[in-house]
């Protein structure tokens, strides 16, 4: 059984009936009763007051009280936070914390998907940064090396950073000077975006400093090399972010183009 209701606490109160999505749930003599399909969404187990229902073959021990309305993050100050939020392209030479990193992938892990799917793999390099920088670039090079009607369209760009980097070490546009960088794979571009905009908000909030990558993830997707390094599976590379502390502070935010909003 996919969900469990333990009959000594359940009181019968429907919640997790009326907010199932799939309609898997009926109170039946006083008691919930699962059946049909499920998608694991888990507001069966959120919803309930009594600690009735779980989902064995999902992480229960890490389930804890919601944050009630109340004490969620003000809307006004999480708004500012998005406003002060910074692409960062400059790092202090300092690894990421083993505790930051949890962070920012728990929050990656507990961001929404498309039917529940949770089919995200999260990739963080850092041991191995300097290796991944090696075969980018040298895959790179050997793109570039391609007679013009066999290098792909997008590689035109990379020519100027690869004369770069390899005069000075110090001038990569792609890997910048960050000690970390955090790939997502998935069959979803929408899934995985939103993972990443709620990493780096973590992120931002400890401290880190992060930075979109679309130049480098482009890189490595087409690398075979580099996929096989980073640990990808079939699934294609949908993000890159760059991860550290940042060498630069910003006293402002950044102004903005009037919103195109529509509003019926
Ligand atoms: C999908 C995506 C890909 C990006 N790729 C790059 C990149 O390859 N290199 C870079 O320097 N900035 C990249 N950026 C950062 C944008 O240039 C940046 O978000 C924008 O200029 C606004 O600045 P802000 O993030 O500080 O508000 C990317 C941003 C997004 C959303």
């Amino acid at each position: 059984m996919l969900i469990e209701v333990d009959e000594g606490r359940c009181v019968g109160c429907g919640r997790c009936a009326a907010d199932c999505v799939g309609s898997n749930l009926r109170v039946e003599a006083g008691v919930a009763r699962v059946r049909g399909r499920c998608i694991l969404c888990g507001h069966c187990v959120a919803v309930c007051p009594e600690e009735a229902v779980s989902i064995p073959c999902l992480d229960m021990a890490d389930v804890e009280p919601a944050a009630p309305a109340a004490e969620t993050i003000d809307a006004a100050a999480l708004l500012r936070a998005i406003k002060s939020r910074r692409s960062v392209r400059d790092y202090l030479p300092r690894r990421v914390g083993d505790e930051a990193l949890s962070l920012v992938l728990e929050a990656g892990r507990y961001t929404a998907t498309a039917k529940n799917a949770q089919g995200c793999r999260f990739i963080v390099v850092q041991d191995g940064l300097e290796e991944l920088k090696r075969i980018v670039w040298d895959g790179i090079d050997g793109l570039l090396e391609l007679p013009a009607s066999e290098a792909p369209r997008w590689t035109g760009p990379y020519r100027s950073f690869a004369r770069d980097v390899r005069r000075d070490p110090a001038r990569d546009f792609l890997f910048r000077n960050a000690p970390a960088a955090l790939f997502v794979a998935a069959e979803r571009a929408d899934d995985a975006g939103l993972a990443a905009q709620s990493m780096e908000l973590v992120a931002a909030s400890a401290g880190l400093g992060a930075l979109y990558n679309g130049y480098l993830c482009r890189a490595v997707e087409a690398i075979p090399q580099a996929r096989a390094f980073v640990g990808a599976d079939e699934r294609p590379l949908q993000v890159c972010m760059l991860l550290g502390y940042p060498a630069v502070s910003y006293a402002r935010t950044a102004p903005r183009k009037p919103g195109d909003f529509v509003v019926r």
